[in-house]
């Protein structure tokens, strides 16, 4: 049997014919070459004609772009490279249960919560913002992408001009001021307001000083001719009882808004600083308290842009004593809650019990003021 093998063997290999010999490489390659500059040719001449009969071939021609953020193939998390059933699930105990929420995830943020090395970390968050389009966009496609932006108007024709039609969504909208300067009406007014616009719409209220009044809703809602205790359904509200409470249930509302399928147009957090504020006594913990504000503001604003709602923070004032003129009332939070928020509005009390807004930021909006008043309904002008 095996010496048939070995003739078998011997026989193919003494009757395979010798290329080098028959045939050269450089003769072989020649003749491709010619083969192929013909075979080029001829085919650049059929396009030409093709081009005269009947215009650009279908190639040629621009294809449509794709919707954008759609899902190239629907992904699952096993489909991410190092994933395995352990580490989904560990991912989806972090709050990972997405493949969009990996492909905006920082790998320093997916280490520290699920314990993956570095190398892993890249990996997926790669993977999953390649099965996004995720990579620069031409500035047409931008301003088709704000046409879905909606503006939660906010009863009061000077103050929604001077936001350039309402609060927006997508971005953050920050209002200080002081006590009884109105912060809290205008979270309670949005969470109404948006499902006036969207009888589907939902809002989720966190809590931070336990001045959610749903009285107030129902009589705003009576206002804005809404039906108070369906308006309520809309609402979902959460105390936060400190700064990592509060933290931790702004990481919860894309679960929220996943699991149970809520189309959710505001997100508020009243107030965003009260709680570091109390607890990041003395200038030795400063820092910490701004990394922990940094980062609970990011969380907001990654969630009202994968979302397209509007994130809607108030904020406290200090005075600032080394101001002899103008105005000493200072933001809380510092530059790290100016930087992060889109909109930023001051508000102060009026003559006669109005309210005075100043837009003090925006990224297309010129600074102003206007003056508005909080009744019982809604707001109005002066
Ligand atoms: N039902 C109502 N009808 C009319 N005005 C109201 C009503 N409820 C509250 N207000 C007005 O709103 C003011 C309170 O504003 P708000 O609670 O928004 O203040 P804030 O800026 O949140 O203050 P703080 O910093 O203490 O939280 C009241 O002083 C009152 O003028
Ligand atoms: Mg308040």
């Amino acid at each position: 049997m095996v010496t048939e093998a070995i003739k078998a063997n011997e026989q193919t290999s003494w009757t395979r014919t010798p290329l080098k010999e028959e045939c050269p490489v450089d003769d072989v390659l020649q003749e491709f070459q010619t083969h192929r500059t013909r075979k080029e040719k001829s085919k650049a001449k059929e396009l030409e004609q093709m081009d005269e009969k009947h215009g650009p071939s279908p190639t040629e021609i621009e294809q449509p772009a794709e919707p954008e953020n759609e899902l190239k193939k629907e992904l699952t998390m096993l489909d991410l490279p190092g994933v395995g059933a352990a580490t989904a699930e560990k991912l989806k105990e972090a709050g990972y249960d997405t493949i969009m929420s990996v492909a905006v995830a920082s790998p320093g943020k997916l280490i520290e919560d699920v314990g993956l090395t570095e190398q892993v970390a890249r990996k997926m968050i790669h993977a999953a913002r390649n099965s996004f389009k995720m990579g620069f966009q031409s500035g047409e496609e931008v301003l088709k992408r704000r046409a879905r932006v909606i503006k939660i108007s906010t009863g009061s024709k000077a103050f929604d001009a001077l936001l350039g039609g309402g609060f927006e969504t997508g971005c953050i909208v920050e209002c200080y001021g002081e006590f009884g300067s109105g912060k809290t009406q205008i979270g309670h007014l949005l969470a109404v307001n948006c499902q006036k616009q969207d009888p589907n719409a939902y809002a989720i209220y966190i809590d931070t000083e336990n001045t959610f009044r749903p009285e107030r809703i129902k009589e705003l809602a009576k206002g804005a001719g809404l039906d108070p205790e369906e308006v309520l359904r809309h609402i979902k509200v959460a105390r936060a009882y400190n700064s990592d409470h509060q933290m931790l249930l702004a990481e919860k509302v894309s679960e929220i808004i996943d699991s149970d399928k809520l189309n959710v147009r505001v997100v508020i957090v009243d107030s965003l600083t009260a709680h570091f504020r109390a607890e990041f006594i003395g200038r030795g913990t400063l820092a910490e308290r701004q990394q922990k504000i940094n980062c609970h503001m990011h969380t907001l604003l990654k969630v009202a842009d994968t979302y397209n709602l509007c994130a809607y923070v108030t904020n406290q004032v200090q005075v600032d004593p080394a101001q002899f003129f103008g105005d000493p009332t200072k933001a809380v939070g510092g530059h790290i809650v100016g930087h992060a928020s889109t909109f930023r509005i001051y508000l102060r009390k009026g003559k006669k019990g109005s309210r005075v807004a100043k837009l003090v930021d925006a990224p297309n909006l010129a600074d102003g003021e206007c003056n508005f008043v909080v009744n019982t309904e809604g707001l109005t002008d002066v």
